[in-house]
């Protein structure tokens, strides 16, 4: 070996006593659409609320299917929700909020691999990091600034 290429991930933690107002709605939008979701399969309730710059909010929950690979996850459905809606305007943020269907506590998410390249696609489009809002086991915020710090060495058309 010659050499290597590393790769450090950051996310931030932030107490609920330290969130603004604005990261504060977007959790507690993502949490109530959670309560929405069509989970019969995987009692798994995901809910997504996505901020774009013009200050409209979008939400939506993740949609599962008898034949299970058609569901499709709470962020991507948030983010087409929004990018249908408003095709020129940046998303600035995703906020992500997961439970049981029985159980009371949060379950600690982060986006899966097909959401990660669905946030990379808008940011490439705006050529802007959007910030990724997930909630740890203790209810703590992280923030990911960027889709970087969740997908490095991500798919991206080079040349472009
Ligand atoms: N799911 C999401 O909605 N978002 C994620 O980031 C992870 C998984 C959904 C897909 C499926 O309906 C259920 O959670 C269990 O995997």
């Amino acid at each position: 070996m010659r050499k290597k290429i590393e790769f450090r991930s950051t996310l931030e933690v932030y107490l609920p006593k330290d969130w603004s107002e604005e990261d504060r709605n977007l959790i507690e939008l993502a949490q109530k659409i959670s309560k929405n979701a069509h989970a019969p399969y995987s009692d798994f309730l995901v809910g997504a609320a996505v901020l774009l710059d013009n200050g409209k909010v979008f939400a939506a929950n993740n949609q599962e299917n008898v034949s299970f690979p058609v569901g499709i996850c709470a962020e991507r459905a948030a983010l087409s929700y929004a990018m249908a809606n408003f095709p020129d305007s940046r998303p600035k943020k995703i906020a992500i909020f997961a439970r049981r269907r029985h159980e009371d506590r949060i379950a600690s998410v982060t986006p899966c691999g097909l959401c990660r390249q669905t946030i990379n696609e808008y940011e490439v489009k705006f050529k802007s990091p959007i910030e990724v809002m997930m909630l740890s086991p203790e209810g703590h915020l992280l923030v990911a600034n960027g889709i970087e710090q969740l997908l490095p060495f991500r798919f991206n058309d080079l040349n472009s």
